[in-house]
């Protein structure tokens, strides 16, 4: 949840993808298809290190182990993101509209994927929570702070 250290630090790379990380991958999608979500990193399950996986609608389960954003198109979109991190909260976040990644996936097997539309918007969702970011780090402070109120009162249990 939204205020523990494991969410605002940085995650450290996984040095070798065996069949523990395999199945630590497999868990996350476990998890993340029973919250509903579309992405789920693994700081959000506690864990500092740099994996997360993600399944937008119609297209196959994804994992990313140790990703790297090396490409991102200068054109940007608008999109209403949420996460499970911070529940019941959405907002507007802009972000590059397309990406090329790079990471390994959960054979060890090292992939460069691009990505537009949801995915994209995913990708770099997720990356963020390796690096201490939530969504609403991308928001004017203004508009975070009240955000924040809101969960506090409303959303937090
Ligand atoms: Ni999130």
């Amino acid at each position: 949840m939204y205020g523990d250290e494991v969410l605002q630090g940085t995650a450290a790379p996984v040095r070798v993808i065996d069949a523990a990380a395999a199945k630590l991958a497999r868990d996350m999608l476990d998890t993340m298809r029973a919250g509903k979500g579309i992405g789920l990193a693994a700081p959000q399950v506690g864990l500092a290190k740099r994996l997360f996986v993600v399944q937008i609608a119609g297209d196959v389960p994804r994992v990313f182990f140790n990703a790297k954003i090396v490409q991102q198109s200068e054109e940007t979109a608008k999109y209403e993101e949420g996460c499970m991190s911070l529940p019941g909260i959405y907002a507007d976040v802009v972000r590059p509209a397309a990406v090329r990644v790079h990471a390994w996936n959960e054979k060890g097997r090292a992939f460069t994927l691009d990505a537009e539309g949801l995915l994209a918007r995913v990708i770099q969702h997720e990356l963020d929570h390796l690096h201490g970011l939530m969504f609403i780090d991308h928001l004017p402070q203004p508009k975070r702070k009240r955000i924040l109120k809101v969960w506090e009162e409303k959303f937090r249990a």
